[in-house]
């Protein structure tokens, strides 16, 4: 070829291109734009603008027989049995579910997290222990039940999980229960609506909720054992009633089903509770899983509701295919789990916005541990306003009791948080989270001289308390799940501790560190009494802050402290026969019954119904500062509405919970009384404000057993406000119909 010719073909070469690249550039954003409208062609339940259901049905529609079976179970727990050989996809979680990728499914990577995420210790990681579930229920506050839930979201996240199981609200019907610490006290109106709030806005950061354990897994005493034997009316009023009310506020992922039986069947496998209830009457959208190892068979867990076995598949793996295979589950069965699943991923946003692990903002959840701790305190007796401490007065404090030096102690069980710079603890482990009270005290009075002693020697601690200005007395009842407390006395010999000190000292304040009720012999020699319940990380700081009254005390309590173990419902904690034992993850059949005779009595209901004088009564809590109630009007519509004016009286700024009860027409059968409202209320000092409340007409219904309805019963009802169940001096009858 000559150079003419060469450099004409070079020319129209060039030519060629730069027609091509104009050509690709004009038609470059369509290509561009049909091929991601391609993509959505064939994944169309990526668009947002669908309802999760009809999402779940496009996936649905794409999956293969093994895909859906993969669905219907765990995949083994670290330390659980044998490590499954796709253990290596988990997080360090209780549990995973596997996804499908091919279709943009993520897995679903669950952890407890009760008051903390758990297992951080295990996992190098790092999490912020919140004050316990019952401490945040001492606030009656639905803002600290959010900031709650909220904080352990963004928690589960930055860790790499997409779903929590948390949210525990069992009533306290049994106080003995190891697991009190982990739910929201014993009146199922107040448990329902903070549960229901904390998981609302555990759920708002793209994370799926779990309300757990469905139901009436009252004890821990042969909890895989145990028949609980209760009508279907006190359940549903009692029990059943803070899971309906949370799950209707929430509209929670997950619902776990309990390790025990309920009238011959085990939750995990009581059609009664799971689709009767749970499903048609409460309408739950969500999936069932079960509680771990709680799954007892295939087809019958199927058919009553069970969705989802964890953490295995000895039920829902080869032996439900194989049902499914002889056509003893229906497919229309399989898809409804599954179904469910996938409806509960696309509502809570985990497949738009899927988890990027990220570091936790430690300071933030210190602040918002501090301030619910500081919440949640119940100030139970202040004899001559001993508190808040005057520092100028003061020029010697004893601090006294275990490890009041290092740490305040926390809840255990499944619920553990880690403490920080640790591995993890051993199940059963008391665990003192790093929250000192002796440097928090301190720092509060750089001048005076605050010793401790650890009150292993009573007599050595009475004789600092005699030298002391002040004695300040830690003391705690550790508790967990897997056990119940023998009894609601202190442990260790702490009440004969208390007692020794403030023989030597009147001026005693004793803070306590509880999961649940205590008795307290001791209670009249000493000057005051602080519930701390299980504090968090924050905890000291926060008891500090109101031990020398830069915080005012507005919490009340959400359960009863009894007299004594011999007023409660049942005087003896009924535990499983020895050789009966109860079995995880078999096909056992309960072993024992414990008949809930006192039915819908349960905690002041009970109290009240029989004329048993408390220790301190559900609602009560004292503050720095004094309210009046007064001008009570009520009027009826299509819901009841309270109003009065509350005053504070005294020369301090505070916040007030307000309570407003309801007695119902004597042929309603109900107890006494029942708690149908409450509102917190900042008031300055001498501050006035007029309160308004209206009283859902559901929260004044019984539940009719025949009809299988609520029912208002006509008549006259007294509607009682004041500052605790049993201080209550407004009261107006009025007629309803
Ligand atoms: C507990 C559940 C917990 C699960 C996974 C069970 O033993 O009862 O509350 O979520 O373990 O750790």
């Amino acid at each position: 070829m000559n150079k003419d010719k060469l450099q004409r073909v070079r020319g129209a070469l060039v030519l060629t291109m730069v027609f091509f690249s104009l050509l690709a550039a004009a038609f470059w954003p369509a290509l561009w734009r049909s091929m991601a409208q391609d993509q959505s062609a064939n994944h169309p339940w990526m668009d947002k603008t669908l309802s999760p259901d009809r999402r779940a049905d496009l996936v649905l529609q794409q999956l293969t027989l093994e895909e859906k079976y993969g669905f219907l179970h765990g995949n083994g727990m670290p330390g659980w049995g044998q490590p499954r050989p796709n253990a290596y996809l988990g997080n360090g979680g209780a549990g995973f579910v596997l996804g499908v990728p091919r279709l943009g499914i993520p897995m679903i990577q669950m952890s407890d997290a009760a008051y903390g995420v758990r297992s951080s210790g295990e996992n190098g990681r790092y999490s912020t222990a919140l004050p316990s579930d019952v401490a945040a229920a001492a606030s009656w506050d639905v803002h600290a039940a959010c900031a709650y839930g909220a904080l352990i979201g963004r928690e589960l996240r930055a860790q790499g999980y997409n779903m929590t199981l948390g949210g525990g609200v069992n009533l306290t019907r049994e106080p003995r229960n190891g697991r009190t610490f982990e739910y929201m006290g014993e009146d199922p109106i107040l448990a329902g609506t903070l549960v229901g709030n904390r998981m609302k806005c555990e759920q708002a950061q793209h994370l799926m909720g779990d309300i757990k354990h469905y139901a009436l897994n009252d004890q821990e005493s042969g909890r895989n054992a145990v028949n609980v034997i209760i009508s279907k009316r006190a359940m549903r009023e009692s029990d059943l009633l803070a899971f309906q009310i949370g799950i209707e506020i929430a509209d929670p992922a997950g619902v776990m089903c309990s390790y025990n039986a309920v009238n011959g069947d085990y939750a995990c496998e009581n059609k009664y509770l799971l689709t009767d209830v749970l499903k048609k009457d409460w309408n739950f959208k969500g999936f069932v899983l079960s509680d771990w190892g709680g799954t007892h068979s295939t087809e019958k867990a199927s058919v009553a509701g069970l969705d989802h076995e964890e953490p295995e598949d000895i039920f829902f793996g080869e032996k439900f295919k194989q049902a499914v295979q002889a056509g003893k589950i229906s497919t229309a069965e399989l898809d409804d789990h599954v179904h469910r699943i996938l409806r509960a991923e696309f509502a809570s946003g985990i497949v738009d916005d899927p988890v990027k692990k990220n570091v936790v903002d430690v300071e933030g959840g210190f602040e918002t541990s501090r301030r619910i701790a500081e919440q949640s305190a119940v100030l139970l007796k202040n004899d001559q306003a001993i508190l808040p401490l005057d520092r100028t007065r003061l020029h010697s404090i004893a601090i006294i009791g275990p490890n009041a030096n290092t740490g305040m102690i926390s809840g255990g069980g499944s619920a553990q948080v880690d403490p920080p710079g640790r591995g993890a603890p051993k199940w059963k482990e008391h665990v003192w989270f790093p929250t000192s009270p002796l440097k928090a005290i301190a720092a509060k009075i750089p001048g005076a001289a605050v010793e401790f002693d650890s009150g292993a020697d009573p007599a050595s601690a009475a004789a600092l308390g005699k030298k002391s200005d002040v004695a300040i007395v830690f003391a705690y009842q550790w508790t967990s799940e897997d056990f119940d407390l023998p009894n609601l006395s202190l442990p260790e010999n702490q009440d004969a501790l208390i007692g020794q000190v403030a023989a030597a000292n009147p001026r005693t304040i004793v803070v306590l560190e509880t999961g649940s009720a205590v008795t307290m012999p001791w209670l009249n020699q000493v000057r005051a009494v602080l519930e701390a319940w299980y504090a968090g990380s924050k905890g000291a700081d926060a008891v500090a802050n109101i031990l020398f009254g830069e915080v005012s005390p507005s919490a009340k309590l959400p359960m009863t402290f009894p007299r004594s173990e011999a007023d409660l419902p049942h005087p003896h904690l009924v535990t499983p026969p020895p050789e009966a034992p109860g079995r995880r993850n078999g096909e056992a059949k309960p072993t024992f019954e414990v008949h809930y005779d006192e039915g819908l009595k349960v905690g002041y209901k009970w109290y009240d119904a029989e004329n048993k004088p408390v220790l301190f009564p559900f609602g009560f809590g004292l503050s720095y500062t004094t309210f009046s109630y007064s001008g009570l009007k009520v009027s009826t519509g299509s819901d009841t509405t309270v109003s009065f004016a509350l005053k504070n009286t005294g020369s301090r700024a505070g916040e007030e919970i307000a309570e407003v009860y309801a007695a119902l027409p004597a042929a309603a059968g109900e107890p006494p009384k029942r708690l149908v409202g409450w509102d917190k209320v900042h008031l300055n000092a001498g501050e006035s404000k007029e309160v308004s409340m209206a009283v859902k007409t559901f929260y004044l219904s019984i539940y009719d057993e025949a009809s299988n309805s609520w029912k208002l019963v006509p008549g006259t009802y007294t509607l009682m406000v004041g500052g605790s169940s049993q201080n209550l001096p407004l009261v107006q009858k009025i007629d309803l119909k």
